[in-house]
């Protein structure tokens, strides 16, 4: 990786100023805006799609980083009752314009509301389900996200959480490849033919260290604010990845239902064969 890890573990609340810094990028970046926007309802679909699967009818759901919104709503119209959440008031703009413009039936048990994951203003046990999609990489502290995610949950009810695994040694690998086949990589991640190697290496040796480990290793980047915004997730703060994930919840007494869920034929087929090294984290949990 470009970047060096902040930090190795998370026995600390991370230092105040990053998380500042996050909030307030999150808060004013325009162009970050316009790259959610590109996100539409198609993009959406897999991972709605899999929240219906595991959410019971007329669901009390919690969406957390929902962006501009979208997931919540098609969430809405499968008849659920939709709180979506995201640290931005900006990017929830968008949804909150959508909602005063267009009018569907069932869309009186939507509603969005500013907040950080690491603090929710919910009572404990509100949610059958909380979910959220391409959000837990992009917290400085995975540790107090997950423990706020399951003190709202209700009891048998469920955690989903979708988004990249950045500690994937396949990820960098198709960088890789696309490289040497002369297409371009991924920013911050496997630009160069000689970073996305060595990122791959490098995550091969996290993937058994923290296959190893009894306990869960949160490793952390300093992210990229400052500047263009590229997408590609430079501005992750944390190398998100489902093993980290899966022993937090085993040891906080949680069940894992399904520990990778694949969405196109190539992902469920690698969801089956190498679960935790699959290009994308889709994880079910039973609290
Ligand atoms: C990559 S975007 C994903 C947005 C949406 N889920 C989607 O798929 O289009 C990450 C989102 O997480 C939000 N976010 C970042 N840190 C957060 C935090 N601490 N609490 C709540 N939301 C946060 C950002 O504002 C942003 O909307």
């Amino acid at each position: 990786m470009n970047t060096v890890p902040r930090q190795e573990t998370s026995p600390h609340a991370p230092e105040e100023p990053l998380r500042q810094r996050m909030r307030q990028f999150y808060e004013t970046s325009e162009r970050y805006k316009g790259l959610l926007a590109e996100h539409d309802e198609a993009y959406h679909k897999p991972f709605v799609e899999l929240v219906n699967r595991y959410a019971p009818p007329h669901s009390r759901v919690l969406e957390l980083g929902c962006g501009n919104g979208i997931a919540s709503r098609l969430l809405n119209r499968s008849g659920h009752h939709v709180i979506g959440t995201d640290i931005s008031a900006l990017f929830l703009g968008e949804a909150e314009k959508w909602q005063q413009t267009v009018t569907h039936d069932g869309e009186h048990n939507l509603e969005y509301r500013v907040c950080d994951v690491l603090e929710l203003p919910f009572q404990d046990e509100m949610f059958d389900v909380v979910c959220s999609n391409e959000l837990i990489e992009h917290v400085p502290d995975a540790g107090a996200a997950l423990s706020e995610m399951i003190r709202v949950t209700r009891k048998g009810g469920r955690i989903i959480i979708c988004g990249p695994n950045l500690c994937s040694p396949l990820m960098p690998l198709i960088d890789l490849l696309r490289l040497i086949r002369g297409k371009p990589g991924r920013p911050f991640w496997g630009e160069t033919k000689r970073q996305a190697f060595s990122n791959s290496v490098r995550n091969f040796h996290l993937y058994l260290k923290k296959r190893l480990s009894s306990k869960p290793q949160f490793l952390y980047r300093e992210p990229e604010l400052g500047g263009q915004v590229f997408g590609g997730d430079g501005d992750s703060a944390y190398y998100a990845n489902p093993i980290d994930l899966e022993k937090y919840f085993r040891h906080h007494g949680l069940r894992i239902v399904r520990r990778c869920v694949g969405f196109s034929a190539k992902g469920k087929l690698m969801s089956i064969c190498f679960p935790r090294v699959s290009l994308y984290i889709s994880m079910v949990v039973k609290r």
